[in-house]
């Protein structure tokens, strides 16, 4: 039987990530502290008798040691961050906090009492600007901002100590990743998520430049089947792979994907391109299907239809 401890559990892709776990008869430990997650998101996991929950700060000394202690896990999934990428420049010591202090307190918790394999919510930010085509994981990683440098350290700690202490661990680089739960509260959050709650408030949105820009939008159910098989399947070794679908979608399709269920809201607005926004952003995903037979299989036109029909 496996049981596995998800960190940041109450979180976007930390819910969908129990969720599934609990679905495929696997016993979950959730932590979560509600600094960005929210009890909401438990609903489902909590009517669930395989699933506990524990309150802690996983960025505080000896917290999350004693939960690993405490319950006999086959694996630790850490997601819990800080998540904006504005936030991480803000205030660079909180992001060190909460995104480098927490995962070394994940591998030392690994160690110390035989977890045998971590999963780690990397992500797509370790590779900063690359004027590659499609990035796979040879692509040079130059960070540009705390939080992705961050998660490059991270990963650099977590296979240190796998591979010096005997546990396997599975770096997930996530690409843009949407659907249902995702906090659409600041500016700075994932662009469908803005969209999708203006649209429901009837208000149009704004589109930053041309619109002709590209991302690798991967639905959360992918990114949460990927944790999942990262996190149960037997004969894993560690490795980095990136969690995309390999296609890109302009923010001008992603728009009419809207329009096209809101007729009667005002057509998106043009305003400035952000400041230092990237141009196109596109993944390769073949490690992740040669080391862990997984694919994205949410076309982005049905995960948008599925987030707009939600809640
Ligand atoms: C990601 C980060 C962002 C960071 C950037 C650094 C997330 C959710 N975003 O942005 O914090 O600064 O990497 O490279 O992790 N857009 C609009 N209208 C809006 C909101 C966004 O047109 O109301 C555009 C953006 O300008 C961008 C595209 O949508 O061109 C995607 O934006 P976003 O979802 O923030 O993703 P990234 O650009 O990848």
């Amino acid at each position: 039987m496996s049981r596995v401890l998800i960190t940041g559990a109450a979180g976007f892709i930390g819910s969908h990530t129990a969720d599934q776990l609990l679905a495929s008869g696997v016993e979950v430990v959730g932590v979560d502290n509600f600094r960005t997650g929210s009890k909401s998101n438990l609903r489902g996991a909590e009517a669930n008798a395989r699933f506990s929950f524990y309150e802690e700060d996983v960025a505080a000394a000896g917290a999350l040691d004693a939960l690993v202690e405490k319950n006999r896990l086959t694996a630790i999934i850490h997601l819990a961050a800080l998540v904006s990428v504005q936030e991480s420049m803000d205030d660079p010591a909180l992001n060190h906090r909460l995104n480098v202090d927490a995962t070394h307190y994940v591998a030392e918790a690994a160690r110390r009492h035989g977890v045998q394999r971590v999963v780690f919510a990397s992500s797509a930010a370790v590779y900063g600007e690359t004027d590659v085509g499609a990035i796979d994981e040879e692509t040079p990683k130059r960070p540009i901002s705390p939080y992705g440098g961050a998660k490059l350290a991270s990963e650099g700690l977590l296979l240190g100590h796998g591979a010096a202490y005997g546990f396997t661990v599975r770096c997930q680089r996530y690409f843009n990743v949407f659907g249902p739960r995702q906090d659409p509260a600041s500016p700075y959050s994932g662009v469908i998520s803005i969209f999708d709650q203006r649209y429901r408030d009837g208000r149009g949105v704004t589109i930053f430049g041309d619109g002709r820009q590209t991302r690798d939008f991967i639905s959360v159910h992918d990114v949460a089947r990927a944790n999942v098989i990262a996190a149960t399947r037997d004969g894993l070794t560690s490795g980095i792979a990136n969690i995309c679908t390999g296609r890109s979608t302009s923010l001008l399709d992603v728009a009419a994907v809207f329009a096209r269920h809101y007729p009667d809201v005002p057509a998106p607005i043009h305003g400035d391109p952000r400041h230092g926004d990237i141009v196109h952003s596109l993944g390769k995903a073949t490690v992740a299907q040669r080391e862990m037979g997984f694919e994205a299989t949410v076309a982005v036109a049905d995960g948008l239809a599925e987030l707009i029909e939600s809640g």
